[in-house]
């Protein structure tokens, strides 16, 4: 890969459970600063090829490149050091840490200064650094005024911006979300557009958003591309992949 421009390059990339190949060749950029929607029905394989891209899964085929440097075979580690962040489909925060707690883990992690383990027993004392950092998400991500509350104390909209603001405590260049609006309500999941929408523009990071709900991915994406079955379907504008009859079939059962 040469392209300055790319910030994130699958190719050909495919991963086989046993004889099914869940993630099927499936081949896409993400551009510098850019937002594509990953969409399709349950089971997909949106999520293993998260996976694939963070590391917790080596693909078998194909590679995977970021920001011109192949991937394959690197621990999960390395990548986020590189730029990767990603938040999880199902919310995992500690109920008795604080916000702000959840921050500088996050961001300790990432650094890596080995003081993890002191940290998870009795978080030794945050660097001025550190506590800056921690203000910046949660500047970006709205949740200043909670800063030190008990994760137990908050409602699952903001317990996912926590896991939001956590992925983005390394400054990543490229987010990995997968459903982040998985169980909000209406009002919850239009902050959650928004949030996403101001990270995109003031960071510049480039977005990858899997999302069930099309509203927001309408609203949050550039680029939508649809994976079904393993396979990529269908790729282009939020309008261009709806009107596609391959997506509509996949999507609804309509004959294509
Ligand atoms: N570790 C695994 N071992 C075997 N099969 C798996 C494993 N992980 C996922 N699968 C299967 O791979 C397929 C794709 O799963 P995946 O979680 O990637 O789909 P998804 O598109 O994220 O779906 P959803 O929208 O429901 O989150 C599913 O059939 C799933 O059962
Ligand atoms: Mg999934």
């Amino acid at each position: 890969m040469t392209d300055p421009a790319v910030t994130l390059r699958l190719k050909d990339v495919s991963k086989t459970f046993g004889i099914v190949n869940v993630v099927d060749s499936i081949s896409f950029d993400v551009k510098a600063g850019e937002s594509v929607g990953l969409v399709g029905p349950n089971g997909a394989g949106k999520t293993t090829l998260f996976n694939c891209v963070c590391g917790q899964l080596q693909n078998d085929h194909g590679a995977v490149y970021f920001e011109d440097q192949p991937l394959n075979g690197m621990p999960t580690y390395r990548r986020a050091r590189l730029g990767i962040g990603r938040t999880y489909q199902r919310t995992e925060v500690f109920p008795d840490m604080t916000v702000r707690n959840h921050l500088l883990v996050a961001e300790r992690v990432h650094s890596g200064t080995g003081r993890l383990w002191k940290d998870l027993l009795n978080m030794s004392k945050p660097t001025k650094e550190e506590i800056e950092v921690s203000d910046r998400v949660m500047d970006l991500v709205g949740l200043m005024e909670l800063a030190d509350t008990p994760v137990a104390a908050l409602g699952l909209g903001h317990c996912r911006l926590v896991e939001l603001a956590r992925a983005l405590a390394g400054e990543p260049t490229l987010l990995l979300a997968d459903e982040p609006s998985s169980g909000l309500d209406e009002r919850e999941t239009a902050a959650m557009s928004a949030v996403l929408r101001t990270v995109q523009r003031e960071r510049g990071t480039a977005i990858l958003l899997v999302e069930h709900d099309l509203e927001m991915v309408s609203e949050v994406v550039d680029r939508v591309v649809v994976m079904d079955l393993g396979s990529k379907v269908a790729e282009g504008t939020f309008d261009e992949v709806m009107a596609n009859p391959a997506v509509r079939y996949a999507y609804l059962g309509e004959s294509a």
